[in-house]
């Protein structure tokens, strides 16, 4: 297996990339490697190797994937081939079944295994809630074990989040899936700030009081599902939900730039601000993502535009990650400003 450098290959120092708090520095665009249920870890694997041969340098990767462990051979011979290591952003996730003190090393140290790697740049807790669940479990499902968020809990986690930098295991640490109360008790207590935090973000869904939130506390966004993941698993559809690239907003501009509505998708979200994880497994569909923040920008009006489409519409809602009777998934965002209690 040896790294095939692409004629159509995008020179990764084009892309632009955000500065986070230690100084690092995150390409704007990653590649997602969540397959939702439908592509194969090989498939996915294969994807991550040729979209390293086309310039992608930033791979967002979980355990919870499955498939770091095909991943890592990837990355391993991308290195061999020439590919420098501190070029690469490779972020991977603490899954919510390893929240315990003692698990928080061993899950780390298993995904460095399999993603062949000596450290990750950025690690970060997948969801603030502990519970565990087979996979492709229906929404309704609940673990009778399953925790509400309980600061004291998630700081004993974030711990040792802290020491795995200490150990130079990983260079950045973050959250994902958190609310602005549950942002600001970790920014009065951790002791190494999160550098980044990931959130579902997209036209239909664009959390203006979240992203500033945490821009103004120094923490990068990274938008996750940035074009409204259409090839959810059917478990997360439900039929209030929007289609960002059916919108015709969205489809007026791509019809204006002769470009798929998805990449119109990537171009707001970078140039809004924030670092983009769009996951494709074709090639002209991740290529044409990468090259999405090399073209030029969109008017101001376009933004605008856009900024006016926000319906408000999670497509992520975590249901199974429920642990009561009786709730509904928005307890799980704290949308009256208060962290839900147990
Ligand atoms: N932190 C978290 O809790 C969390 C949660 C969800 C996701 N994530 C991360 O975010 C990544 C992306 O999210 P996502 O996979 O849910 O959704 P997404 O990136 O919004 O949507 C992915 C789908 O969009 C289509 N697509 C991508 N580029 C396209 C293009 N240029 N033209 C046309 N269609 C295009 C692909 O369809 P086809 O399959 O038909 O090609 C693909 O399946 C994940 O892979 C994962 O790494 C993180």
């Amino acid at each position: 297996m040896s790294l095939n450098l692409s004629k159509e290959a995008v020179d990764p120092k084009q892309v632009p990339s955000k500065t986070l708090r230690t100084g690092a520095k995150i390409p704007v665009v990653g590649l997602g490697t969540f397959g939702s249920d439908c592509y194969p870890g090989e498939e996915v694997a294969a994807a991550v190797k040729d979209a390293i041969a086309l310039g992608y340098r930033h791979i967002d990767c979980a355990s919870i994937y499955g498939n770091e462990h095909l991943i890592g051979p990837v990355l391993r011979e991308a290195i061999k081939s020439g590919v420098k290591r501190e070029e690469l952003w490779i972020t991977s996730k603490l899954w919510n079944d390893k929240h315990a003190e003692k698990d928080v090393g061993p899950s780390c140290e298993k995904s460095l295994k399999d993603l062949q790697l000596d450290y990750l740049d950025l690690y970060l807790i997948h969801w603030p809630f502990p519970n565990s669940h087979a996979k492709g479990v229906s929404v309704s499902s609940r673990d009778k074990n399953a925790k509400a968020y309980i600061h004291e809990n998630y700081m004993k986690t974030w711990r040792q989040l802290e020491k795995l930098v200490e150990r130079g295991l990983v260079k950045n640490i973050g959250t994902s899936n958190m609310t602005i109360p549950k942002l600001k008790l970790l920014l009065r207590d951790a002791k190494i700030k999160p550098s980044c935090g990931e959130m579902e973000l997209h036209p239909h869904l664009q959390q203006a009081e979240l992203y500033d939130f945490v821009v103004k506390a120094g923490i990068i966004p990274i938008g996750y599902s940035p074009i409204g993941s259409p090839k959810r698993p059917e478990r997360d559809k439900t039929p209030a939900d929007t289609v960002d690239i059916e919108d015709p907003v969205i489809v007026k501009i791509a019809e204006r730039l002769k470009v798929h509505p998805a990449v119109v998708c990537v171009k707001w979200g970078v140039q809004r601000g924030e670092v983009v994880i769009p996951f494709s497994v074709n090639r002209s569909k991740y290529l044409s993502n990468l090259k999405a923040v090399l073209s030029a920008p969109l008017t101001n009006e376009e933004m605008k535009e856009i900024a006016d489409i926000d319906k408000n519409c999670r497509l992520i809602k975590g249901q199974v990650f429920l642990w009561k009777e009786g709730q509904t998934w928005e307890d799980l965002w704290d949308l009256d400003g208060k962290i839900t209690p147990p």
